[in-house]
């Protein structure tokens, strides 16, 4: 058994100025680590970086993660890095759809070149953004990690894509350790309202604060399982961790969800009462390709890695409705030089 690494990281998150990866890069710095950044603001927006954009060990490079020698030139920047969190990627469905080369080229070829570049530089691990999207058509819930597989019906390239780059992360025996995360329907402070593809909560509570109707597509009965963001971060610690940890122990591929279904009705609902508004909710056409049902087994991640929602629902919307209404409130750990974010940590973390 290797020996867990201890004492402060350098670690790269790449899609840095992105929703999730903005959390990521907070929460690492909060803990003592060096974290060297990368986004070409494809769908990233400079003011996520603002909050640490000047703390002492944040590095950022603007840079696009297609750009063959890109690790080895940051490598030559900054040392060698201790883990890799991937979460840059093309993000928008049916972007994916409308240009399904790209995606391919972004988020599965971009992420095998960055992994074998990771191993010939000595990268101990690497833990991709894998999504629930790797699963496609499914009819059976809750959904455990091995019901994603190549005779899988894949409702757009973009679940595709990562599917592949999943298996190409955690099939590997060498270094870098790699885990995937397979994350659900993340939610909170700083995610993008503003595209019509965007979160469903974002947009809800976007419109509930502006004092619009919500808008809910065919009889809102579809489910999600919605994740906070902050506990999405404690996943990815947990499982940098885990990856370092052991030559063959967890290493592959886990569900990150809430491991509980909410119907979107009820979501808009729910949104209406935490923002004092009257139900003010519009029924319109069902999107094609929207899938019925999507809820996480939470089960392996649990067992393996120590890891479990502590955000429940309507806590996380009222942070995101706070952030929203402009009175953003710290989301879980914060950055400062010599905060340790103590107060918040898990049995196993990076
Ligand atoms: N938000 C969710 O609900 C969710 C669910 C499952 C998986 N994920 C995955 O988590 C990761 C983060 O998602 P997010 O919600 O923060 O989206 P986001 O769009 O906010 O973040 C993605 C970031 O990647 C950057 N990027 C895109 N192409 C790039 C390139 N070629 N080079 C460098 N940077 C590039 C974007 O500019 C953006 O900052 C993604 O990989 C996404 O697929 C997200």
């Amino acid at each position: 058994m290797e020996k867990k690494a201890s004492g402060p990281l350098r670690c790269l998150v790449t899609g840095a100025a992105g929703f999730v990866g903005s959390h990521l890069c907070e929460g690492l710095l909060a803990l003592g680590h060096t974290v060297a950044g990368v986004d070409n603001f494809f769908s990233g927006r400079r003011e996520n970086l603002d909050p640490f954009a000047s703390h002492p060990r944040f590095f950022f490079h603007e840079r696009s993660i297609t750009e063959p020698g890109l690790l080895e030139d940051l490598h030559k920047a900054h040392g060698p890095f201790h883990t890799v969190f991937h979460l840059a990627a093309i993000v928008s469905v049916p972007y994916s759809v409308e240009h399904p080369e790209e995606t391919y080229h972004v988020n599965e070829r971009a992420t095998v070149r960055l992994l074998n570049d990771a191993e010939k530089l000595g990268v101990r691990s690497f833990v991709f953004a894998g999504s629930a999207a790797e699963y496609g058509i499914q009819d059976r819930m809750p959904l455990r990690e091995s019901n994603a597989g190549d005779g899988t019906r894949w409702l757009s390239p973009y679940g595709e894509a990562k599917y592949r780059a999943t298996m190409a992360v955690a099939s590997r025996r060498r270094r870098p350790r790699g885990v995937s995360l397979r994350c659900f329907n993340i939610y909170g402070p700083r995610q993008d309202p503003s595209s019509p593809y965007s979160g469903v909560i974002s947009r809800f509570v976007d419109m509930a604060v502006a004092g619009r109707p919500l808008t809910v597509f065919g009889d809102g009965l579809q489910t999600r399982d919605f994740v906070f963001v902050d506990d999405v971060v404690e996943a990815y610690r947990h499982a940098a961790a885990s990856a370092d940890e052991s030559a063959n122990g967890p290493c592959g591929i886990y569900n990150v969800g809430s491991g509980r279904p909410t119907a979107i009705v009820d979501l808009a609902r729910l949104i209406c009462r935490l923002t004092e508004r009257p139900e003010s909710i519009t029924f319109c056409a069902e999107r094609p390709g929207d899938i019925r049902h999507s809820t996480a087994s939470i089960e392996a991640i649990s067992r393996d890695l120590g890891w479990a929602p502590r955000i429940g629902l309507e806590q996380g919307l009222r942070r995101t409705i706070q952030w929203m209404r402009g009175a953003a409130q710290p989301t879980g750990v914060k950055a400062s030089p010599d905060g340790d974010g103590s107060e918040n940590k898990p049995r196993r973390e990076l």
